[in-house]
């Protein structure tokens, strides 16, 4: 133990600002209160990793068009003395605002409060303090060292979860105790038989070579005077546990548990006793006999140790553990979140599969793991197998792969027994149980889940409850895709980084949640990872494939778009200082690929990714040539870069890319633009990059492939034509060229592929593939069949933005663009966001022939509200509720179809379209085993339906059938004759 001289000033805890100073609330102006300061992006600032923190704070108030003119900022020791006074500084800014005082120390603690002048000269009350606690920011910091087990393992395969431990005395009067933690592996530490915090698999998963980070707890309330123990279970997790897909590897980023701790013990008379990992401690193994992300944990009841992290236990039959040289200084403090257990949720049916299993049904596909409460004979083995999707009545587990995603557990037989693993997690919905002494009943089980714990900062809903359903979906995917890191799929053997899913979803999830602070995070092992391969960014960060980084379009180009999207979401500009060199080695890169001629037209990529036209076993085989998409996105990526050398002042360089951004798009329009506007490879995604990337020259252009990208999507009778690259940028596209309505037509299309389609077939999260289950109900033969992927519910950002209305205009929604678009026959949509400045609103809703439409602008932003079907002039407005009542009529493509109508005219309203198709299958099933009758009518969509029936059999009766199916649609409008 070590015992030291004071180490900081700070002698007691939560002690408010007091003195000569103001007390909170003690004046200020009615109605104007600081309801939030935060510092960067942290729920909860102890432990930070920065010595500057930046700042932000909300303010609430009533008072219309409150507008910031200057702040105040004071900080506090615990001690209460004033540490530190801004001037009332002249700025409108409340965002991440510089940090005005010295740098924090390492664990100095602060209380910091503000307060604010409107531009009508109103001062505000005092904030309440909000306390933060710097971590340790220097390597010197750490006189813990890394130990391991001294034992022999055989780490070729899982091995059980080791037990570390040491006994410890504490004097009376702790003020305050912290304990600074972190494994190579996963942990779970515990003081006095309790455990420290309620972390889920610290220290999660970083680029550990480049970035491992340690974890804060505040254990004070844990200690006490006497004899006191410290104890950590250990798992092999990411670190050295198998990962990857095919096989995968194990021992990564090494083949040793090994745990870090620091336990900060300081007193009233300002001493503080230390205790650190070090060769005192002792090692065991625990019940733990295997664990690992894909294949589950293995507890063995009988093996626990009963009290092994309290004082008085025997650990003499303990072996000793080993000093583990690891730099320290790749260790850090985190940005984000850490991830937790976010919710329970009870099963909604259990059942016998068709093979005499009991199936356990949670009603929604989750992320995290069974807790299971249950009274049985000592040695008696539950199974716990788990499965996103069921297939003829069976746990169906071929889309998990390789992964086993099976958890046991052996009772100890001594009573009521509960347990949930601690060292895995798994993607699903139904659970197998086997081995279950007596019958399973729904109170014996509860799904935990479990991911990083943001804070919920978006909502959306509206009047159909398949879009809602779709948007339940999406925040679904994300709660299970963002456990630490962004992945792909939390539950076959792959739950990777892949930079291509999050570059499409980041704006996504920047509205539901506050990601910020993740996947700053993640951007760093990017940019670690990035550097290590000579500017490559590597397909899945971290980076854990063995083969050399190659670089892909889209990809690779999520090095400069999520930066950019946490710039224009959260207004971090500092984000963009932080990545610009990696951005930069990015698009350089990329332009040394693409040569003088400025084509990245050679080489791998993974192109349109999962275009619906592919085959199951092709996923790369997409309609859009995968360079067409290269170079655009060299474009997209330049165009981006030079705008963020211009936001951070860098104007060399802002004008050297924005040339090359130029210098691209020339070298595009010339390659795969004819001077009509027609885009190689004549498909929707095409168009929809050449359209949103600025790609055109001209009017002309644009009109011509604007009418093409239309067609086309009309064509595919508003099914889904596009893969992860296209699909994202479609819905906007049709809207930058005025087509409003076959943007609607594209998300409320339920038949495959379509948005709609999975939500018809019960899904409950977002899935990999348009079909990941088949029309028939079978499962996609595909190899790569999650259905919990959520790149393709990226379209939930053009839902918030374009059906809610709600987008940001300037970074961070210091103002707002407000632009409904009611489309689809809705009659109403509500959004909502907490912006950096507070919440924000939008919500409209038609009526007897009335639109109301009610918007909220958060103090300090103000808004430019375009309302629908109005003169289209922006109204601009400064903070509080506006309303607006105007009399409007849903305009829908409904209009009388008869059999002269063009097959096109059908298309174009999806329910008759829908109602057409329907009543031909059904009246002319000898067709069906030839050719399908949609095909044949959208091939001809210039033909009316008259001609098109006189060359099908059964003409008559299908003309009747169809009559009569319009007419009850009510869209029967005009006396079809049936002949010629
Ligand atoms: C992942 C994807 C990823 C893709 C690219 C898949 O296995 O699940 O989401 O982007 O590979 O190759």
């Amino acid at each position: 133990m070590i015992k030291a001289e004071e180490r900081d000033t700070m002698t007691q805890e939560g002690m408010t600002p007091q003195g000569s100073t103001p007390r909170a609330g003690a004046e200020g102006a009615p109605g104007v209160t600081i309801a939030d300061v935060r510092f960067e992006h942290h729920r909860d600032a102890l432990g930070v990793g920065e010595a500057r923190p930046r700042l932000s704070w909300i303010v609430a108030t009533t008072t219309a068009g409150w507008r910031q003119a200057g702040y105040e900022i004071e900080a506090y020791g615990t001690d209460g003395r004033l540490r530190g006074r801004t001037s009332r500084g002249q700025s409108d800014q409340s965002v991440l605002v510089h940090w005005p005082f010295a740098p924090l120390s390492s664990r100095e603690r602060l209380m910091v409060r503000v307060r604010v002048w409107s531009v009508d000269g109103q001062v505000s009350a005092w904030s309440e303090p909000s306390p933060i606690e710097a971590g340790l920011l220097h390597t010197g910091d750490w006189a813990a060292q890394f130990v391991t087990p001294a034992w022999e393992e055989d780490t070729t395969r899982p091995q059980p979860g080791p037990l570390l431990r040491r006994e410890f005395d504490v004097d009376a009067g702790v003020t305050k105790a912290r304990l600074y933690v972190t494994a190579l592996g996963v942990y779970e530490a515990q003081l006095n038989g309790v455990p420290a915090g309620d972390h889920v698999l610290g220290p999660g998963w970083t680029s550990y070579n480049h970035r491992l980070c340690y974890q804060t707890f505040d254990v004070t309330g844990l200690l006490h005077e006497g004899r006191n123990a410290i104890g950590a279970m250990l798992g092999d997790g990411w670190y050295r546990g198998r990962m990857g897909f095919e096989g995968g590897r194990r021992n990564i980023y090494g083949d040793r548990l090994a745990l870090l701790a620091q336990l900060e013990i300081n007193y009233e008379d300002g001493t503080s006793a230390w205790i650190v990992t070090d060769e005192t401690w002792r090692a065991a193994r625990g019940p733990i006999l295997a664990s690992d992300i894909y294949d589950g944990e293995t507890y063995d009841a009988r093996m626990e140790l009963p009290g092994w992290s309290a004082p008085g236990y025997d650990d003499r039959g303990w072996v000793g553990v080993q000093r583990l040289e690891r730099d320290l200084a790749t260790i850090v403090a985190p940005s984000g979140p850490p991830v937790r257990r976010t919710e329970l949720v009870a099963p909604v049916a259990i059942t016998t599969s068709p093979s005499g299993r009991t199936i356990v049904d949670f009603g929604q596909n989750l992320v995290g793991r069974l807790r299971l409460t249950v009274r049985g004979e000592v040695g008696q083995t539950i199974t716990l197998r788990h499965a996103e999707v069921l297939e003829h009545g069976e746990l169906c587990t071929r889309p998990l792969r390789l992964a086993k995603a099976t958890d046991r557990y052996t009772l100890w037989g001594g009573g009521v027994e509960t347990w949930e693993p601690r060292f895995t997690f798994h993607g699903f919905r139904y659970a197998e149980v086997e081995g279950w002494p007596g019958e399973v009943q729904a109170g014996d089980l509860r799904a935990v889940v479990c991911h990083s714990d943001m804070e919920r900062t978006g909502w959306f809903e509206c009047s159909d409850e398949l879009i809602n359903q779709l948007h339940q979906n999406v925040v679904w995917g994300m709660r299970g895709n963002f456990l630490d890191v962004p992945t792909d799929c939390p539950q076959r053997d792959e739950r990777l980084g892949w930079t291509g899913d999050i570059q499409v979803f980041a704006p996504t999830a920047s509205f539901l949640y506050d990601c910020a602070g993740f996947l700053t995070s993640w951007l760093a092992d990017l940019a670690a990872e990035q550097a290590a391969a000579g500017g490559v960014v590597p397909l899945v960060v971290p980076n854990v494939v063995p083969m050399p980084p190659i670089p892909a379009a889209a990809w690779g180009d999520a090095a400069v778009i999520v930066p950019w999207v946490l710039y224009q979401r959260y207004g971090n500009a500092g984000i963009l200082a932080e990545q610009f060199e990696s951005m930069r080695a990015w698009v350089d890169l990329v332009t040394g690929l693409a040569g003088d001629e400025r084509l990245w037209d050679k080489g791998f990529q993974l192109g349109d990714w999962l275009d619906p036209s592919a085959p199951p076993d092709r996923p790369g085989d997409a309609r859009t040539d995968p360079h067409v998409l290269a170079t655009a996105y060299l474009a997209r990526s330049a165009q981006l870069l030079g705008q963020v050398a211009g936001v951070l002042g860098r104007a060399e360089e802002e004008a050297r890319y924005l040339r090359l951004a130029n210098q691209v798009r020339d070298a595009f329009n010339a390659e795969y633009v004819t001077p009509a506007g027609r885009v190689l490879s004549d498909s929707e995604t095409a168009y929809a990059l050449a359209l949103q990337f600025g790609l055109l020259k001209n009017a002309e252009q644009r009109r011509h492939a604007a009418k093409r990208l239309v067609a086309l999507v009309r064509e595919s009778g508003y099914h889904i034509s596009t893969g992860f690259v296209g699909t994202p940028l479609i819905s906007d596209a049709l809207c930058s060229v005025g087509e409003v309505e076959a943007a609607f037509h594209l998300l409320i299309q339920r038949e495959c592929p379509s948005w709609l389609y999975p939500v018809t077939m019960g899904a409950t999260t977002i899935w990999e593939r348009w079909d990941s289950l088949l029309p028939d109900g079978s499962v996609n033969p595909g190899k790569m069949t999650s259905f919990n992927h959520y790149a393709l519910g990226a379209v939930a950002d053009w839902v918030h933005r374009k059906v809610g209305g709600l987008a940001p205009a300037a970074p961070g929604y210091r103002k707002l663009d407000v632009r409904p678009r009611p489309g689809a026959g809705l009659t109403h949509a509500r959004v909502q966001h907490i912006t950096p400045y507070g919440l924000a609103g939008c919500a409209w809703t038609i009526e007897a022939g009335r639109i109301e439409v009610e918007v909220e602008v958060p103090p300090n932003a103000m808004a430019s509200v375009i309302l629908p079907a109005g003169s289209g002039t922006p109204i601009e407005v400064g903070s509080g509720r506006h309303h607006w009542s105007y009399p409007y009529h849903i305009e829908l493509s409904r209009h009388p179809l008869s059999l002269d109508s063009m097959i096109s005219e059908f298309i174009d309203d999806p329910e008759a379209w829908t109602a057409v198709l329907n009543t031909m299958r059904k009246h002319l099933p000898a067709l069906a085993g030839h050719m399908d009758i949609g095909t044949i009518m959208l091939h001809n969509s210039n033909m009316t339906l008259k001609q098109v029936l006189s060359h099908l059999p059964h003409a008559e009766e299908s003309r009747l059938a169809l009559e009569a199916t319009l007419t009850a649609l009510g869209r029967w409008g005009v006396e079809g004759t049936g002949s010629e």
